[in-house]
């Protein structure tokens, strides 16, 4: 019987988790005989037909690893027609079965066009903005949701200490998930994000506000590029009297050991990828909502808006009341 092959990519933003993802994968092939190549700098490495083949050592002692040991990047050039069909190309050359592909929104839009050009993919969602809308969960968010917390506490303390106020930015392009789950989780009393953002005027009266009815200084969360953080601790301080300084999150949310969470999903994840390749079922994307799950890649990409408004509005009811 001829023997089977697979690869795995990274790609776009790395994320906690990916690593362990990559450790399951090759432990889970090597157990069944399929041999496992891995491709270096995700779709870019595709394209330059940079694959390694995999081993069991090569993985040991990787799974509690921030970053990606097959390295990624942001291949824009992926867009193109003929850079897919080249890639796709590669894959039959190489006689492979099935490619993982580990990464966010744009690496499942590469992955849509790999598989319509002929080449039978398996998706894993992995990005710390969480922002792929057919599930609950992805790889790396609950991770740097912790970090970010961990680094919004400390900051609070500072500020409470001299009275001061502070804009924190937290990352998520487009996607309010981090700066929810860090305002609900840490002493932050105001939240600009992209599913519900709020003008100059509304964040410094809600900041009055803050000031006056809860007696507090506050801490808002931003999520990234809903304000300039500089410029609106600067109106912040001249608007109230008090001085508010800015932070910066930034990238300690994206690298570090991935959380006890990310690293069961990130199991689970791969045993999933394994079994749907064993079984020929492929363009498929995985997920997790209270328990793993796999849909036609299609329909994932097409999936309705699910951010948690719910939590939205009880951290709205505890803090901006009249
Ligand atoms: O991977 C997601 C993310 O961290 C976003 O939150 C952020 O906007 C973006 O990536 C930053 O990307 P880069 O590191 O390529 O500038």
């Amino acid at each position: 019987m001829k023997e089977k092959k697979i690869a795995i990519l990274t790609s776009g933003g790395d994320c906690q988790g990916m690593n362990a993802v990559i450790n399951i994968i090759v432990r889970i092939a090597s157990l069944r005989n399929i041999k496992v190549f891995g491709i270096m700098h995700g779709y870019k490495g595709l394209y330059e037909d940079n694959f390694i083949q995999l081993s069991n050592e090569m993985v040991e002692n990787i799974s509690s690893l921030g970053g990606t040991i097959l390295k990624t990047s942001r291949f824009l050039e992926f867009k193109k027609d003929s850079v897919v069909k080249k890639c796709v190309k590669i894959l039959q050359q190489r006689e492979i079965d099935a490619l993982i592909i580990v990464g966010g929104d744009g690496s499942f839009k590469g992955a849509k066009e790999l598989s319509k050009n002929g080449a039978n993919v398996i998706c894993i969602p992995a990005t710390i903005d969480n922002d792929l809308r057919y599930t609950s969960r992805c790889l790396g968010f609950d991770t740097a949701v912790n970090n970010a917390c961990k680094y919004i506490e400390n900051v609070e303390q500072t500020m409470e200490a001299l009275d001061r106020g502070v804009v924190i930015e937290v990352m998520g392009r487009y996607c309010g998930d981090i700066a929810l789950y860090c305002a609900v989780s840490t002493a932050c009393d105001i939240i600009a994000l992209p599913e519900n953002p709020i003008n100059e005027e509304e964040l410094i009266d809600r900041v009055k506000y803050c000031i006056k009815e809860k007696k507090k200084i506050p801490v808002v969360v931003v999520a990234e590029k809903m304000f300039d953080v500089k410029e609106i601790a600067q109106t912040l301080t001249k608007e109230t009297g008090y001085e508010f300084k800015y932070s910066v999150v930034g990238y300690i949310q994206r690298g570090g050991s991935p959380s006890v969470q990310d690293k069961s999903l990130a199991m689970q994840f791969a045993v999933r990828a394994m079994e749907l390749i064993e079984d020929k079922n492929y363009n498929r994307a995985l997920g997790f909502n209270n328990k793993i799950f796999d849909v036609d890649l299609e329909s994932a990409l097409k999936s309705e808006y699910n951010f948690n408004y719910e939590l939205l509005n009880l951290f709205y009811l505890l803090n901006y009341k009249k």
